[in-house]
This record gives C-alpha cells, structure tokens and sequence, in this order.
C-alpha cells in the first residue's frame, strides 16, 4: 500500500463514529443547500457525505440526490437516515479523487467540510469538476486555516505522524487566495461568503471533552497517548488554549468559509 493510501485506510478509522457529530454538522447543511441554490430539478452530488447530512436535506427540496464518502460506517448509517426520513438518496462508499460517475452527470457537486480531507487537492477537485455538467454548480463548506478548526486541526497534526508526499494540510481549502488558484483555470464567477457553526459548552474543558469523546481526530490522538501523560497534558493544554479564544456565552463559536463557483 501506498503511503497515500495508507493515510486514507486510517482516515476510514478516523472518521468512523462521527455519526455522534451528524446533528451538529446538519445545522449547517440548509445554508449550503441554499448557496448552491439547489432546486426540485437539480441532480445534486454530495461529495464525502458523511451520514449525509447535506444530501438528505437537498433530497427534501425534492432535488435528485446522490451521497458518497470514503467511510462504511457512515454510509451504512447514511442509508438507514435515508430510509427512516423516507428519502430516496442514492449513497456510494467511495473515494472523491476516484468517483464512480460518468461525466458530466450532476448539476451541482457540494461538499461539507468533506473534500478537504482528500490528500490531493486538484486530484479531488478535477473529479467533482469531471462529473460536473458545464456551467454547473461546484459549492463547498471549508474551514478556514486562521479560524477555530484551523488551529485545531494544526495542533492535532503537530502531535500526529507528518503529511505522506503529495498530501496538502486541509485547512488550505479555507483560504480564499488558494480556492481562488485552485478553481481559476476550471470554473468562473467564484462567489465566498462566511457562515458560523456554534458547539454549546459550559467550560473550555466541556468543549474539549465533546472533541475527545464525539468523533474525528482529537479522539484518536487521545487515544493514542493514553499511556503517555505528559504528552496528553500538553495536547489537551494547547487544545484548551485554542478553544478560549473562541468560547463565549457557554459555547464555541466555529467560523467557515463557502464558495460557489461555476464549471468553465
Ligand atoms: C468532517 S466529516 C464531514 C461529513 C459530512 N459532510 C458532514 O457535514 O457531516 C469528513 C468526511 O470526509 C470523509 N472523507 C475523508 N476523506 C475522504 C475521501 N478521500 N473521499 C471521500 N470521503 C472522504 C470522511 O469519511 C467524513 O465523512
């Protein structure tokens, strides 16, 4: 196996229980419905999906919908959310930078903090503009580097194994210079606007606590140092830093970048 395909097998692992956070995500799911201005007569692509969180909520503006993600356990439980809610979304268990489609397939590819985590960005970016129809709509959630989950996922990166070759830091999605770079030559009319997502808490520590005991990779880093204190002392200390800055009124405020952009 590949470096790079080692990184996505441990991704799977990563992300296996964030079924825990699907409530939480999907209180950001309408407003990027909304900026891809999906209609009834989309066929819509959501791209690692998750439980689906954003599919299952443009499937209910009567769009035809489609969800895939690397993950089995989410797409297993994003097929079961989709029976109980009585929608018809057709869920994938596969890999962004390798998407089972044929070309030109959907009128609006969107992805939710999702995409980002593919290791090669233009790699990711080139298939959801491939099974995009020209003057489609490509539009996705992103964390942005210099905001809450930006310094977040730096410091769990700093405590955990480096980048493999050919891998770029996720957060890169977040900064508006780069997306720019990115989609310049592959789409037009680039549209960025800036959401907030807020996680209830009644302390630094409680916050942290969800990250710990919630899913992704605060988790498995906790995990990891089970038998090294110090180590974990130091990770939750940065981690509890990065949080004040952004507690307020029991709860932490969680800032994104969207961008929307249209197939060339
Ligand atoms: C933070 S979760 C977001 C899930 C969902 N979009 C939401 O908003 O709840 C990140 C997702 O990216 C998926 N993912 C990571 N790497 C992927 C890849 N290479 N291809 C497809 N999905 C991937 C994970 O399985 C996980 O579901």
């Amino acid at each position: 196996m590949t470096p790079l395909e080692q990184m996505k097998e441990k991704a799977k692992t990563v992300w296996s229980d964030f079924a825990s956070m699907e409530n939480f995500t999907g209180m950001a799911a309408p407003q990027l419905v909304k900026f891809a201005n999906i209609n009834a007569n989309d066929r819509v692509l959501d791209v690692a999906c998750g439980t689906g969180v954003v599919a299952l909520t443009a499937a209910r503006s009567g769009a035809s919908v489609t969800g895939a993600d690397l993950t089995p356990e989410l797409i297993k439980r994003a097929k079961e959310n989709s029976k109980a809610f009585e929608l018809d979304v057709d869920f994938h268990e596969c890999d962004v930078e390798y998407l089972p489609f044929e070309d030109a397939s959907f009128d609006v590819v969107v992805s939710q903090f999702g995409h980002m985590f593919a290791p090669r960005p233009l790699v990711a970016l080139g298939e959801m503009l491939r099974v995009l129809k020209p003057k489609g709509t490509i539009a996705f959630s992103t964390w942005p580097p210099e905001l809450f989950m930006g310094s977040f996922f730096r410091i769990n990166g700093r405590y955990g194994p480096p980048l493999p070759e050919g891998a770029e830091p996720p957060v890169l999605w977040g900064n508006v210079d780069i997306v720019t770079r990115r989609l310049s030559s592959l789409a037009d009319n680039i549209v960025f606007d800036r959401n907030k997502l807020i996680m209830p808490g009644l302390s630094v520590q409680h916050i942290r606590n969800d990250f710990e005991t919630g899913a992704g990779p605060l988790k498995r880093m906790v995990e990891k140092f089970s038998d090294d204190p110090t180590k974990l002392n130091a990770l939750r200390s940065e981690i509890d830093s990065s949080i004040s800055h952004y507690f307020e009124n029991n709860h932490l405020r969680m800032d994104y970048l969207m961008t929307k952009a249209q197939k060339i």
